[in-house]
Parts: C-alpha cells; structure tokens; sequence
C-alpha cells in the first residue's frame, strides 16, 4: 500500500510513501511532454528505472553530494535544458539524496520562472526532509544553502525500495533527522526507534508528518518552520532527565554526543552565518520539554560557552 501525506500551502502536493512508485510519475508531470531526469552516478540504475515511466526523458548526470550542488552545476543544467529547447510545461525529476533534490528543485525553481519538478528521494534524509517542504538551493563560497528557492514539488516519491542500497552511515544521518522529529513533536518516534530497522517505514511516516504540518503552516519560514532547525546547532534548557533520553537516544544509533573541545570558535563563525541568525544576534531552537520547542534569542556569551562545555569531549 501506499501512504500519502498532503502537505498544505498555495500549491498543495502528497508525499508519497511505498515501494514500486516510479509508476506514479506520470500522474505527478501531467501534461509534460519532456522530463530531466538529474542523477549521480550511485543512482544511474534507479534513475534509468525512473526514466522509463516518463515520456522523452533527458537525462542529466551530475556530480554526486555536495559536489552537485553548486552554481556551476545548475548553469550546466540550465544550458542542457536549453540545448533541448525545454518549455514552460517541462518537468525535471530529481533522483538522489538531499543534494541532488536540491539541485533539481532550484533548477527547476529557476529556468524560466518556475516549472514543475518531483524529488524521487533515495536516502532516509531526502526522504523525512530534503525533499519534503519546497526549499531548494544550491551552495555557494560563502556557505552551504545561502542561495535557492522556496519552490513547492508536484508530489514527492519515497519509495522504500531505494533504501536497500543506502550506505549505513547516511541511514544513521537520516535517523538522527528523526530523532529531532520525536523530540520536537512526537515522542512516539523516540519509543520506536529502539527496533529502527524494524519500524522504519512507520518512523519514516511519522517524521513526515511532523515535517509536512510544520511546514504546511509555515511556507517561508517565517515562524514555526524554525523549530526544525532543532539540533543543528547548540540546542539546551533541558532538563537532566531529557538531556539523558537525549544522549542515550543518539547513543543507541550511533550517533555522535560529543564534540571536539577545540571546535568551539569554529562553531561560533558557523552560526553567526546560520539562517536562523537575524542580522548579529544568535538565535537558538531549544526544547522547553519533549514535544515543546521554543526559540532562544541572543542568549549571553557564557551561557553559550556553558552549553558547550557540556558536550565538548
Ligand atoms: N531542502 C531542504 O529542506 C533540505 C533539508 C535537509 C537537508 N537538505 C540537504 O540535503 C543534503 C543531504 O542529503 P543526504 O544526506 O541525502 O546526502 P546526499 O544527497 O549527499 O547523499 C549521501 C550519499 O548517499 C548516496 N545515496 C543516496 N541515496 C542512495 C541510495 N539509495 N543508494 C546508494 N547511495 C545512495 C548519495 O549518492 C551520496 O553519495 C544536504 O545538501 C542538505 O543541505 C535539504
């Protein structure tokens, strides 16, 4: 069966959550006569999978991660888009990771103005965040993200299936996304991530959800969507007992709980760059309780270095 999770706002789309979905594209690209399909080569096999629901598929190779999701790449991609005379009622399907959704998603964003585009997202972090929620971007010298769209897709594609192939590291990065969504919004998440392999598909369900109602209610970011950067940065106002379901919640996965004492200039620069910065004061995602996040603005320079202190290894 297939699960969808409709995602409110101006233009309106389900996330959908299944095996063997590649055969919704159709449906999702309407009346496009012409599909880019952007891929990096770990994907080339699901891509070609993907391309064969679609109706005069172009397929664009990009650089994989990171390494695609740059200005220089996204011209390339505007140029072939341009060399195949692709019109306003074309459509580009982004299959990959967060990166390469990304790209797609500001390509699309920008050649002319705006066309149709679908993430067919292939890790756990694509899945339960990159893909949901119509940011796109790419990276730029200055930093990561800081230049993109707010480009809503016409549907979005988790197909369980991909994730058979997914390296064991950026599972546990995608878990750790979860995690934020059990400790921001439903706990229930925190109880099921015990057998995570066992409940992956439900985890994956609820950490959308969480997602698709948050951003459903906070398109541009200007409030509520915040409290997603949950985690990203320093984070803290627990109390012990929270911050112990915390650590050994990151534990179990396998994920980091500490940081190299040295780091702490190196992470000061980073998020007085960091978009929830507004002009010079610092602003924090905090927990007040397990599901109540709230904001901490331009906290005292101490408070900062305590926090730290906490989990500097
Ligand atoms: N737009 C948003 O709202 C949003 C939110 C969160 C993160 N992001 C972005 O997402 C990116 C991170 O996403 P990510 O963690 O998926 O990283 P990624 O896209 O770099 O993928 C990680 C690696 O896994 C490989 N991979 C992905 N799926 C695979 C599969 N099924 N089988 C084998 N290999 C596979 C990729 O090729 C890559 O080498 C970052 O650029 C981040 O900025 C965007």
């Amino acid at each position: 069966v297939t699960t969808r999770i409709p995602v409110r706002g101006d233009r309106p789309y389900d996330v959908l959550i299944g095996r063997g979905l590649a055969k919704h594209l159709p449906e999702l690209i309407g009346s496009a006569a012409r599909t880019a399909v952007l891929f990096a080569p770990p994907l080339l096999e699901q891509a070609a999978a993907v391309a064969r629901e679609l109706p005069e598929p172009l397929m664009m190779e990009v650089p994989d991660a990171e390494a695609g999701k740059t200005v220089e790449v996204a011209a390339r991609c505007w140029d072939a888009l341009g060399a195949a005379g692709f019109t306003r009622t074309d459509a580009v399907v982004g299959v990959g990771g967060g990166a390469v959704t990304d790209l797609a998603g500001f390509v699309a964003a920008s050649w002319l103005r705006g066309v149709r585009w679908v993430p067919v997202s292939t890790s756990l972090l694509g899945m339960v965040d990159a893909a949901v929620g119509g940011k796109t971007g790419v990276n730029v010298a200055a930093g990561k993200n800081l230049v993109g769209a707010f480009h809503a897709p016409a549907g979005v594609l988790c197909d369980l299936d991909m994730l058979d192939t997914l390296p064991p590291d950026d599972l546990v990065a995608g878990l750790a996304e979860v995690v934020k969504c059990g400790f921001i919004a439903d706990p229930v998440i925190l109880d099921l991530l015990s057998s995570h392999r066992e409940n992956l598909r439900e985890l994956i369900e609820r950490a959308i959800k969480v997602k698709a109602e948050v951003v459903g209610q906070d398109l541009r970011e200007s409030g509520l969507r915040e409290i997603l950067n949950y985690g990203h940065t320093l984070a803290g106002r627990l109390s012990p007992d929270v911050a112990r379901r915390h650590r050994s919640g990151l534990e179990r996965l396998g994920l980091p709980v500490s940081y190299d004492a040295d780091a702490f200039p190196e992470l000061l620069a980073a998020m007085q760059v960091d978009k929830k910065t507004r002009g010079a004061t610092l602003r924090f995602v905090v927990l007040d309780g397990l599901g109540q996040p709230g904001i901490l603005t331009g906290p005292a320079p101490e408070l900062l270095e305590q926090a730290y202190a906490e989990v500097a290894a």
